[in-house]
């Protein structure tokens, strides 16, 4: 019998990201006012595996909006880098009667959703992470937060190191992505911003304090985005701030933010845009023959590109940013 009524899938994939849950929440309710069903896929791909899912309705996502996190809660799937759980991840969405799947997550949640669609599962992937590091869109959901956060952190890092004359090192999430430490570093006034994009020495770093000390700055901020810190010749963050101190003289200690980043409560612009984004994902599963998609941020609006393509791009660092905080920061 011809399955008459459409039911799509929701899961959210890799790490949690602020502005997650107004996602699941957009996405829940656009479907339910086209008469679409929603099934909430529960610990992402690893539950699709297991069928843990919990069907959504207009009241379920009632007071998630401003909330960090996932509802749904997330994992990372190693059986989905395999070809048997990608096969199996198909099968279930089938058994599900799902007519299409909403993955949010970044880069390899993008992947699994690829894989799933090559097996005629149509998924449209809705950046969520942290990290800002999905090359289609100019801005992932959880960003925003994540750098606010950095930002109000490190502004308390700056107090003790400004009263006690010292150096501030600090360590900031991205995996291979600098964005967050860009942003931060430039919102905070670092003195220097090391990023995995752009090659840097601790020489560098040691001959612009010097020179800054000469004009009278006491006190020092230093963002190391954690790609350049777990990268070979750095060493890790509180070995960096141990050399700082020997070839500088001034007193540095490090700091490593951690998973503090993660959380919280989202920004508007979060809000907003994961808002935009749901209906957007909705819209496009909604069609007759859907079609596999990213749902993305370009020039500022939102737009929809194939999954294919999309994951073949990559995205320029913001070198223009990255020069201006360094022409300022002395
Ligand atoms: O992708 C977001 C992120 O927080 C990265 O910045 C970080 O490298 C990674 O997740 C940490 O992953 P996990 O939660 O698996 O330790």
């Amino acid at each position: 019998m011809e399955q008459t009524e459409k039911r799509i899938g929701i899961l959210t994939s890799g790490g949690d990201a602020p502005g997650m849950n107004a996602a699941i929440r957009a996405v829940t309710r656009s479907a339910l006012s086209k008469q679409i069903k929603v099934l909430g896929i529960r610990h992402g791909f690893t539950g699709l595996l297991a069928r843990d899912t919990v069907s959504l309705d207009l009241r379920s996502v009632s007071d998630i909006l401003h909330r960090g996190g996932t509802v749904l809660y997330t994992s990372r799937c190693p059986a989905f880098y395999q070809e048997t759980g990608i096969r199996e991840g198909a099968r279930a969405c089938r058994e599900l009667k799902l007519n299409g799947l909403v993955v949010i997550g970044g880069d390899g949640s993008f992947r699994g959703a690829q894989a799933l669609s090559h097996q005629g599962i149509p998924c449209i992937g809705i950046p969520g992470t942290i990290d800002n590091d999905v090359a289609c869109s100019e801005y992932t959901i959880g960003f925003d937060t994540a750098v606010n956060t950095v930002i109000q952190l490190v502004d308390r890092l700056r107090d003790t190191s400004q009263s006690h004359d010292r150096c501030s090192v600090v360590e900031v999430m991205g995996r291979h992505c600098g964005d967050i430490a860009l942003q931060a570093g430039v919102a905070c006034g670092a003195v220097a911003i090391l990023v995995p994009e752009v090659p840097c020495s601790i020489e560098m770093i040691v001959e612009k304090m010097q020179r800054t000390l000469r004009t009278g700055k006491r006190h020092f901020i230093i963002l190391v985005s954690e790609g350049v810190a777990k990268s070979e010749g750095f060493g890790s963050v509180p070995e960096l701030a141990v050399q700082i101190q020997a070839r500088t003289g001034v007193e540095t200690r490090a700091t490593v933010l951690g998973y503090v980043q993660r959380g919280g409560t989202p920004t508007a612009r979060e809000r907003v845009l994961a808002s935009e984004m749901g209906v957007r994902a909705v819209a496009l599963l909604a069609q007759t023959n859907p079609r596999s998609r990213i749902v993305a941020v370009q020039h500022g609006r939102i737009v929809d590109l194939d999954l294919d393509e999309a994951l073949t791009m990559s995205r320029p660092f913001n070198k223009t940013l990255y020069d201006i905080a360094d022409e300022i920061s002395i």
